[in-house]
């Protein structure tokens, strides 16, 4: 079944070149300069559209990001059919997941199963110390829907912290993708701005409560003092036996990618702000350049799909 259902891959991959071209280019439009037009985040939306694959493929149920991902204007599951259809009817035929998406070994992981392996692992701890807390803080939540779905469990109170463009396209996905979202508390934030804790009091969240924290995916696009100013801010206010889930970024990391971006003007500014669109917004030459590098991140990932 393997071998037929590679078959039936290679065949339908070469018929759909052209149309996963179309694919790309129309969901990276939408990502990118939909989302740079609307003024919000397009790293987040790089999420949800994983999270919306992983859906897809049975790998991890999230009917919420589906419909989000279906009513959104700056993405379009149209576009990601496009592009993922062979490999989709290939892992229908044979069971079997191939190059992408994938759920890797730990130790094993590459670029491209970033959002998949990123959203196992934090899952597995999130669902863990969910038993213990009784309020569940999303911070820089994006289009984040474990709000929607394994966090509805047991009356924990639910807060969600972004910018505000980001809050107000997301509540609007919600209402029109006929998403539940009454249990959950939007706070507007910006972490280089704002005391997390202050923010979150004036909107309900009882201090007194044990809590889960869920940082995910954002402190890269923090400097170091932001980071920590809210780290500590946290852990001031916080009930004891709450906990913090984030994954901190080492400064070689952010480092590896200015070097990366050397021989482009601007580029010895940090790439992850800049290239997430949500920072940039005073820079636009920089961002120009950015976008055109990631144009080209986009149609080289789809011409190695299309030679697998
Ligand atoms: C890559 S997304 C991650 C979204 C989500 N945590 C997830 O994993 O799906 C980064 C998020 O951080 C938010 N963010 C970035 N800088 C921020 C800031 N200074 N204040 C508040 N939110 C910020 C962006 O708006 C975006 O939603």
């Amino acid at each position: 079944m393997n071998f037929f259902s590679f078959l039936v891959f290679v065949a339908l991959q070469i018929l759909f070149i052209p149309l996963a071209i179309v694919g790309v280019i129309l969901t990276g439009y939408r990502q990118l300069v939909v989302s740079k037009k609307l003024g919000t985040s397009q790293t987040a939306i790089e999420i949800l559209n994983g999270r919306w694959t992983m859906h897809i493929f049975g790998m991890r149920e999230d009917e919420a990001a589906v419909r989000v991902a279906s009513v959104l204007p700056n993405t379009s599951t149209f576009g990601l059919w496009l592009c993922l259809f062979p490999l989709w009817t290939k892992y229908k035929i044979s069971g079997r997941y191939f190059g992408y998406p994938r759920i890797p070994e730990e130790g094993e992981e590459v670029l491209s199963d970033l959002v998949m392996a990123r959203t196992i692992f934090f899952d597995r701890i999130v669902d863990r110390a969910l038993d213990g807390v009784d309020q569940f803080v999303v911070m820089g939540a994006g289009f984040d829907t474990r709000a929607y779905g394994m966090a509805r469990r047991g009356g924990v109170a639910c807060f969600e912290l972004d910018q505000p463009a980001v809050q107000a396209l997301k509540l609007d996905g919600l209402r029109k993708g006929g998403v539940d979202a009454s249990h959950v508390t939007f706070v507007e934030v910006d972490f280089s701005e704002d005391d997390v804790f202050e923010k979150l009091k004036e909107n309900g969240y009882d201090p007194n409560k044990k809590t889960l924290f869920l940082w995910e995916g954002v402190t890269l696009y923090l400097s170091e003092g932001d980071v920590r100013k809210t780290l500590q801010s946290i852990r001031e206010g916080a009930a004891p036996g709450s906990v913090v889930i984030a994954d901190i970024y080492s400064e070689n990391f952010v480092k590896d990618y200015e070097v990366g971006l050397g021989d482009i003007p601007g580029g010895d500014m940090h790439l992850l702000p800049s290239y997430s669109g949500e920072l940039c917004g005073s820079d636009r030459e920089r961002c120009r350049l950015l976008c055109f590098y990631r144009w080209i991140c986009i149609l080289s990932t789809v011409l190695l799909w299309t030679s697998l």
